[in-house]
């Protein structure tokens, strides 16, 4: 049920009101303790009063505008409606976090897929698969000790995620074939307005409004895939396709393709193509570094058993692959040892690799830094990329004709099917109109140069998230590890906003200001500002770094670990904000909690050390 369509009395806690034993007559709120030693004499605490909303936000003011202490224990929370779109890893972990660890959240996710999966529902292509050690690849609280392979395909990993629904009952927070059509802040009720279309409504029927007080996007970084754009390529009279949406029934045996691309999709898609086609060229614009098999080992099925029985050896195994994707840091500051030693490392590889076809390595191997585009680890790439009936051709693509294409060289070929390994749309403009406060457009916001803080948020956004937004750490090791420790952050923010009679928060402008001078500057030291072409720059060479956090995993992770809930501002339900400090009880009391969970046998105290 929509948060408007309860009752007034009904938004606070159900636990709140259930469980209080409450006595209509106690007018004072310095009731005594509960005490376990002797109750017959105790007062009970007092009634609580619900927490201020939108329709009485001065509800701790007497008549006269004098201030009125709530007769409220600390720790009562608003009952808050949370929209998220997707349901792609971020959608279900988000799900995950908010079943487990809020209470009174009204949580719903938007898929306009039909099932859960995100990318690896979406991406069928021959080869796909994960390209960090799929031990890495997997939610902490549901660790998968028998991944098939070290780079799992997709189609596992796409089961792995509805897995993890189905294990924790999350089902029933999506709503599949759903798709979000924009969303609009209320200033005045502090409320998103969020569009919906059910996808088999007709165009222009059906679409609804969801009413949300906290909305999150987690619509994917690598979700919108794009057409690259080339002269006269939908004139092609025979098949076009896009490794992202890669049609069921394309059979490729005995056809003339042409790949265009050499990011992270071609390298995967030739190998497995090659062995079937009559031949193919690929079109390499630029060069890349093809990675060589990295660190893990297929576990036996004994270890695999051995694990399932023993899964906080699992746990440590999965820590120690966890720790060398910490480490790659190193390599992606410019000029260090690491750097050097994996830039000859790997051009070795590439130049054994290509031994009978010293040209092709003299074109492909890149000037810039390793890891300035996201390497991928490319089994059977440079193998394939030297068979008889593959050819790579450097240059770029100027366009194609029905049945042909023609290269920026001037040299033409025909085909029978044209492959477009291009990419997705980085731009990280988000795929619907999001209007925020004075009807700015975080679509035109973030046309240029996206600003975000911490990847989460955005100027002129309240209470709106992004999920691996523009300055995430998506460059290094498994983005599921980051996507827990995002969330994990969003989650201590909305507990925060839902106990503290918070109406507004909104990153600071002078904050985003800082943080993007400090990110430019910082981001000069390594390599992923290399003259190389990237989607971490928008697919550009020279542009800035758009999608990156300017420091590793460990550095991002640990700045998640104490919000800075300074570089924020807020407004209040309360005229004063201390309001929700109520009557000098705490909940805990209230519900009869363990009130010395002070004392411990040792100190303890913990602080995060960086
Ligand atoms: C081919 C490929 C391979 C990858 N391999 C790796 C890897 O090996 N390791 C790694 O760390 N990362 C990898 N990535 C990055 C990958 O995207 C992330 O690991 C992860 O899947 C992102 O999850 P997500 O939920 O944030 O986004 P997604 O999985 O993209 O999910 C976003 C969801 O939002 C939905 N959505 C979008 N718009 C709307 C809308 N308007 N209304 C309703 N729903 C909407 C989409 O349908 C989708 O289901 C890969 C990416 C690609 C494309
Ligand atoms: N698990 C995995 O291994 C895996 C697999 C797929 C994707 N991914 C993730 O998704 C990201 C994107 O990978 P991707 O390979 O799909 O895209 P990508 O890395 O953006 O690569 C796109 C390729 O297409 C080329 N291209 C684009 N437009 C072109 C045009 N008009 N003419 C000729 N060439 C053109 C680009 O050349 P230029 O570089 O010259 O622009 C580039 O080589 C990866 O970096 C990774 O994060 C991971």
């Amino acid at each position: 049920m929509p948060i408007d369509d309860f009752p007034l009395s009904d938004r606070m806690s159900p636990i709140a009101i259930d469980e209080l034993r409450i006595d209509e007559e106690l007018t004072t709120p310095h009731a005594p303790l509960k005490s376990k030693i002797d109750t017959t004499t105790q007062s009970q605490p007092s009634k609580p009063r619900f927490c201020p909303t939108v329709d009485d936000p001065f509800s701790e003011r007497h008549a006269d505008g004098s201030y009125k202490v709530l007769n409220q224990p600390l720790g009562m929370r608003r009952k808050l409606r949370v929209v998220c779109v997707g349901a792609g890893a971020s959608g279900i972990n988000m799900a995950y976090k908010m079943q487990s660890h809020l209470k009174d959240i009204d949580f719903v996710a938007y898929e306009k897929n039909s099932a859960v999966g995100g990318t690896w529902l979406e991406n069928t292509y021959p080869g796909v698969a994960c390209d960090t050690n799929s031990h890495g690849y997997a939610f902490t609280y549901r660790l998968k000790p028998d991944w098939s392979q070290i780079f799992s395909p997709g189609a596992e990993i796409e089961d792995y995620m509805q897995d993890v629904v189905d294990h924790f009952g999350l089902a029933k927070y999506f709503k599949l074939s759903h798709t979000v059509t924009g969303a609009k802040w209320d200033p005045t009720l502090a409320k998103w307005h969020v569009s919906v279309r059910p996808n088999d409504s007709p165009e222009g029927e059906g679409e609804f409004t969801d009413t949300c007080d906290v909305f999150i996007n987690a619509c994917g970084l690598l979700n919108n895939w794009k057409w690259p754009n080339i002269r006269g390529l939908h004139d092609f009279k025979g098949k076009v396709v896009h490794t992202a949406a890669w049609p069921k029934d394309l059979n490729l045996k005995g056809k003339r393709v042409a790949l265009i691309g050499i990011g992270s999709s071609a390298i995967q898609v030739l190998p497995q193509i090659q062995p079937i086609v009559e031949s193919c060229s690929i079109f390499i614009r630029s060069p890349t570094w093809v990675a060589p098999p990295r660190e893990g080992e297929i576990l036996t099925p004994e270890q695999m058993e051995h694990y399932r029985q023993h899964p906080e050896e699992h746990l440590e195994y999965c820590r120690q692959l966890e720790s060398l994707a910490n480490k790659r840091f190193g390599y992606i500051t410019r000029g260090s040892e690491d750097q050097k030693t994996l830039f000859e490392a790997w051009s070795r590889h590439m130049k054994e690799g290509l031994a009978s076809r010293p040209e092709y390595y003299d074109k492909l191997h890149p000037s810039f830094g390793v890891g300035c585009r996201r390497p991928t680890p490319g089994p059977g790439f440079l193998e394939a990329l030297t068979q008889p009936n593959v050819e790579a051709v450097f240059s770029g693509v100027d366009h194609v004709d029905e049945t042909g294409l023609t290269t920026s060289d001037g040299e033409r070929k025909e085909f029978d099917v044209i492959i477009c390994a291009t990419g997705f749309d980085v731009s990280f403009k988000p795929r619907f109109p999001v209007i925020g406060r004075n009807e700015i457009n975080l679509q035109d916001q973030w046309s240029q140069t996206p600003r975000s803080y911490l990847s989460m948020f955005a100027v002129n956004f309240p209470n709106y998230f992004t999920m691996l937004g523009p300055g995430a750490p998506s460059a290094q090791g498994s983005i599921i590890v980051s996507i827990e420790r995002i969330s994990d952050y969003i989650v201590k923010f909305i507990h925060r906003f839902q106990r503290e009679a918070i109406k507004t928060f909104e990153i600071d402008e002078q904050a985003v200001e800082e943080l993007a001078e400090h990110m430019q500057e910082q981001l000069k030291l390594t390599v992923w500002t290399d003259n190389c072409s990237s989607w971490f720059k928008n697919g550009s060479k020279e542009g800035p770094v758009i999608a990156l956090h300017p420091g590793g995993r460990l550095h991002f992770f640990s700045l998640l670990m104490d919000p800075r809930y300074e570089d924020f501002n807020y407004t209040y339900w309360n005229k004063n904000r201390y309001a929700y400090w109520g009557n000098g009880y705490t909940l805990r009391e209230v519900e009869g909690r363990n009130d010395t969970w002070y004392l411990q046998y040792a100190d303890g105290l913990r602080l995060h050390e960086f």
